[in-house]
């Protein structure tokens, strides 16, 4: 006979992936009901299915999944219910909101949320609605039905954490503040060639994400709140749109670069001299700014369309490309960096001015916190921006540094050790701000 139960579970069970671990053991046991994280840190819940399975189900909630902490479980039979479709890991819904990340506030504007779409197809639906008593927005871009958090942790009960590939290196605030708008002029065809494709480029993706900065609007003081935004204005929901769309295209040259490096070094039969972990670093790096808008913004289906094609296109034309002139490769890489340097810079600037209210609510998610190792109390958006910034400043240096050398003999200055280590040199951080790009001779030396 069926039963159902209420359940508390105190402990260390929030951000240890314990909602989820528990939904798996409930559909093993063919349990229904849901699991919630509850704003006194505990996991609240129901549960209903057959007596023993159901003691087995508690006895699984003391143990938890192994990251948890499980101190007790409270139980108390409930009358049964119909209509659980399973086991559902639901969303709270409470004031522990200040204590979560952008994505984790979201979530908690479960079946709260209407759908609202631009006028514009819609690349992203992000939404903004007031859902609780402090009137804390955020955005979506799923219908209700769909919300769910984006890419949860895998349910894998021996692990308990996947450490990035690479390391990120540190930067200090007064680097990244330090951080310009710069521009390599053009010295030969092959420089002119890469500026004239990367004006193409950024022209198809100010098209596609509907980017119109407005040069007019004040810059330096908030916006009267009384009047309505111009509609010119870049919002938050256009800047993030230009974000997810920006990275998702920004992680291709480097993949397609070290992948070709990699063939190529094994076909030759010849060392690569460090270029090829340097390139993979980078596209990995401009993954992690796309994963990292995603757990804020979840792309509608036109944008993902958008984002396959704009990559089924962009890889062989990089492809095809790097086969035939490397160097014009990194060039081009280099100048797109540069617009993007100017995007963030925008952004940060339109920040300041008080333009995104919406963004200076906005804490990083955790995805973001632990990739650059944000300090405590520098956790904003305002604080991701600066370091996604930086990264692209470092991109722009590295691409027109490569851009410079010898593509076939020269080693990766940025993976070497040097002679006169005293000297400024590249290196993986921000330490030397080189934004043009190191001359051949300044770091490789004339013979
Ligand atoms: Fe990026
Ligand atoms: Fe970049």
């Amino acid at each position: 006979m069926s039963k159902r139960i209420s359940y508390q579970v105190e402990g260390d069970v929030q951000g240890v992936n314990y909602r989820s671990w528990a939904a798996g053991e409930a559909k093993k046991l063919n349990v229904t009901g849901y699991a919630k994280n509850a704003e006194d840190g505990t996991v609240v819940g129901e549960a209903q299915g057959d007596a023993s399975s159901l003691d087995k189900f508690v006895q699984h909630l003391n143990k938890g999944p192994s990251a948890a902490s499980v101190n007790k479980v409270d139980q108390k039979e409930i009358g049964t219910k119909s209509g659980d479709s399973g086991f559902d890991r639901r969303s709270f819904t409470t004031s522990a909101l200040s204590k979560q990340s952008a994505a984790q506030i979201l979530r908690s504007l479960n079946g709260t949320i209407s759908t609202t779409s631009a006028v514009r197809p819609a690349f992203i639906c992000l939404q903004q609605q007031c859902t609780t008593a402090t009137s804390r927005r955020n955005f979506s871009t799923s219908k209700p039905a769909l919300m769910k958090e984006f890419f949860p942790p895998p349910n894998a009960p021996n692990i308990r954490t996947t450490e990035p590939a690479w390391a990120h290196p540190v930067y200090t605030f007064e680097q990244m503040e330090a951080v310009k708008v710069d521009h390599r002029n053009t010295k030969d065809w092959s420089d002119y060639v890469a500026i004239s494709a990367m004006r193409v480029l950024r022209w198809g993706l100010d098209l596609a994400t509907g980017y119109k900065h407005d040069k007019e609007s004040p810059q330096g003081h908030a916006l009267d709140s009384t009047k309505a935004r111009p509609k010119t204005l870049m919002t938050e929901k256009k800047w993030m749109v230009r974000f997810v769309f920006l990275e998702s295209v920004a992680g291709v040259p480097g993949m397609v670069a070290g992948m070709l490096r990699h063939l190529h070094s094994m076909r030759r039969m010849k060392r690569d001299n460090g270029w090829i972990e340097t390139l993979l670093e980078e596209s990995y790096n401009e993954r992690m700014h796309l994963l990292t808008f995603l757990k804020m913004a979840e792309p509608g289906w036109f944008m993902r369309l958008m984002v396959l094609g704009a990559q089924g296109v962009f890889f062989n034309g990089m492809f095809i490309s790097y086969l035939i002139s490397p160097r014009t490769c990194h060039r081009f890489v280099g100048y797109l960096e540069e617009e993007a340097v100017l995007t963030y810079t925008r952004a940060i600037d339109d920040m300041d001015a008080g333009k995104l209210p919406l963004f200076e609510k906005t804490q990083a998610p955790d995805i973001a916190v632990k990739y650059w190792n944000m300090p405590e109390g520098h956790r904003t958006m305002r604080d991701l921006l600066l370091y996604i910034r930086a990264d692209e400043s470092k991109h722009r240096e590295v691409n027109h540094t490569l851009g410079n050398l010898d593509q076939k003999n020269d080693p990766n200055p940025y993976v070497s050790t040097y002679k006169d280590e005293g000297k400024p040199h590249p290196v993986k951080d921000i330490q030397y701000q080189r934004p043009t790009g190191w001359e051949r001779d300044e770091v490789i030396g004339s013979k």
